[in-house]
């Protein structure tokens, strides 16, 4: 017996204690983290992201009508719609964005950027995106 019996409750209870206590803090931190990321987005910023990698899909005016994006089937969304399969609040565009549409049941075409494209940057995205509803 390593620890005698109560070094081993003390180990154990401080160790749930900092669990929980981490449980908790990551849980607030995600919560406004989203929202004040979300809040922040800059719409500019997310213009040149999505001039990088989703312009040849979604196409210049987001209408799924880029060079890759007319060959697809199902065809990429067409954002100047702003009607969304996956859900089309910030938080759920983002997701599809992060994770990808086959993360929702969708085409693997739709690739997740979650590695790719840094955090902020996504949010940017979804900003940009919103501007393209006509
Ligand atoms: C290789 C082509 C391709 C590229 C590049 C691409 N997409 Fe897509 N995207 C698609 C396709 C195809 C769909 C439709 C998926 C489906 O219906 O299952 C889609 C769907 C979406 C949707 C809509 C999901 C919904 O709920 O309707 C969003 C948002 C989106 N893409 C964002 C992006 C962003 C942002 C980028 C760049 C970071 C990007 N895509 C790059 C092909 C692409």
């Amino acid at each position: 017996m390593p620890y005698p019996r109560t070094a081993r409750t003390t180990i154990t209870a401080t160790l749930i204690a900092t669990l929980a206590a981490l449980g908790f803090t990551l849980a607030v931190f995600s919560n406004s983290d989203a929202s004040a990321a979300d809040a922040d987005a800059d719409a500019a910023k997310g213009q040149q992201v999505y001039q990088i990698y989703c312009i040849t899909c979604h196409g210049a005016t987001g209408k799924g009508d880029g060079p890759v994006g007319k060959t697809l089937t199902p065809p990429p969304r067409d954002f100047s719609v702003g009607d969304f399969k996956f859900g089309g609040t910030s938080q759920e565009i983002f997701d599809t964005i992060s994770n990808g549409a086959a993360s929702k049941g969708g085409s693997p075409l739709m690739a997740p950027w979650g590695a790719v494209i840094p955090e902020q940057d996504r949010w940017d995205l979804v900003a940009y995106i919103r501007t393209l509803k006509q």
